[in-house]
């Protein structure tokens, strides 16, 4: 049997007729980019994000208080293009730029911290906890007067305690922004990621949980003027045909991806509960020693973007179940601050050992919509079997 880590056919497949027939609508209405199936998008996304469990509005608490209508359960939403325009224009919208520091987990992907430092901010990376999640114990020793943000990516479609993050950054007067790229629909005591803070990222890359069929992203906020200027910003700095406010950016949700990402939201309760089970057969039945699986914490309802396992001896992990045809993905392999890309940072190999550690340890077993019984026995069936 071959089973690959992921697999984006079979979602298409699914619901192919629904999928074609948004395509077609789209190619034949003559109007491809900034129309009517954006609007539409961003009104059903931002409905989804303001329900919590049980289907009502859960916003408890949202944002900092430091961007306006802080009060609001109201959600906002601006379709973009990608999830790193989404991070970076998201983060610009609240004015952090040269000179700020913004806390962030050292184990997200790199566009997290492409996020800030597009905007010529500076990373400031602290560890992850034992589930993967920034460890909220180390965010407050590496607050500075130069903080201006905490960003929390959820990360693998977990939930740290968005409670106790939410009360650092009100005690602190910090921004929070959300990392939503792995995360669609997951929640911290029934209220969805991404309303927490001042302004919720979303990528809908094709392998994500909500996944486009091409490039996609969106902000979610409160605060219906930060949405307003990110609207500005996407499309030249224009707020009016040919007028521009602002140098901004060519960032707009096209009409093809937002039709078929409509298609894709009407189903993503059923996507989230497939994916639970999915992680639940795993987090049940894998009992090799040798592993270390991941857990979902208490009053968190994770959406299991990746079923990640930790295991001293990855590498030969990998080989094994390659020589049994069966995929694995290696979220990530080299840390941020290690990359080539921010040797300007100066940091060094040790400086986040935790970090690190994880990245020699963390592998991503198959997990995808359409796995069926029998794959998933056969890929339990290896790693309980495995002895290196
Ligand atoms: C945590 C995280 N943040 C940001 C991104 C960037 O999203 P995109 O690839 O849509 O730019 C991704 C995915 O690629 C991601 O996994």
């Amino acid at each position: 049997m071959k089973i690959l880590a992921n697999r984006m056919d079979l979602g298409f497949q699914k619901h192919q007729d629904e999928y074609e027939e948004a395509a077609l609508r789209v190619l034949r209405s003559g109007w491809y980019i900034l129309g009517k199936e954006m609007q539409s998008f961003e009104e059903e996304f931002a409905t989804y994000n303001a329900m919590g469990s049980d289907n009502v509005v859960a916003t408890s608490f949202c944002c900092t208080g430091i961007t306006k209508a802080c009060d609001s359960t109201k959600v906002y939403c601006a379709g973009l293009a990608s999830g790193l325009d989404a991070l970076w224009i998201g983060i610009r919208m609240l004015g952090i730029g040269q000179g700020d520091e913004v806390i962030v987990q050292g184990n997200t992907y790199i566009a997290s911290v492409m996020g800030i430092t597009m905007n010529g901010a500076t990373p400031v990376f602290v560890e992850p906890d034992e589930n993967s999640q920034i460890d909220i114990i180390e965010i407050e020793n590496n607050i500075t007067d130069k903080t201006k943000a905490i960003m929390v990516v959820h990360l693998y479609g977990q939930v740290t305690d968005m409670t106790r993050i939410v009360d650092i950054c009100k005690r602190h007067n910090l921004f929070l922004i959300e990392d939503c790229a792995q995360a669609h629909g997951a929640m911290w005591k029934g209220q969805k990621v991404g309303t927490f803070g001042d302004v919720g990222c979303f990528s809908f890359y094709p392998t994500k949980n909500m996944g486009a069929f091409g490039d996609a992203g969106a902000v979610i906020a409160h605060d219906p003027k930060l949405i307003d200027d990110v609207k500005t910003y996407r499309n030249y700095g224009s707020h009016k045909h040919y007028y521009n406010k602002v140098v901004g950016a060519n960032s707009r949700l096209d009409e093809m991806q937002a039709a078929l990402l409509r298609v894709r939201l009407k189903y993503m309760d059923e996507i989230t509960n497939e994916r639970r089970m999915l992680a639940a057969r795993y987090s049940k039945s894998l009992n090799n020693p040798r592993i270390i699986t991941p857990i979902e914490v208490d009053d968190s309802y994770a959406v299991w973007h990746q079923y990640v396992i930790r295991c001293k001896n990855r590498d030969e992990l990998i080989d094994y179940l390659n020589s049994k045809d069966i995929g694995s993905i290696i979220h990530y392999p080299v840390p941020p601050h290690l990359q080539e890309a921010y040797a300007y940072l100066g940091h060094k190999v040790g400086e986040y050992p935790i970090t690190e550690e994880y990245a020699n340890e963390v592998l991503s077993i198959p997990m995808y919509n359409g796995m069926t019984k029998e794959e998933q026995d056969y890929v339990i069936d290896a790693l309980n079997s495995f002895e290196a």
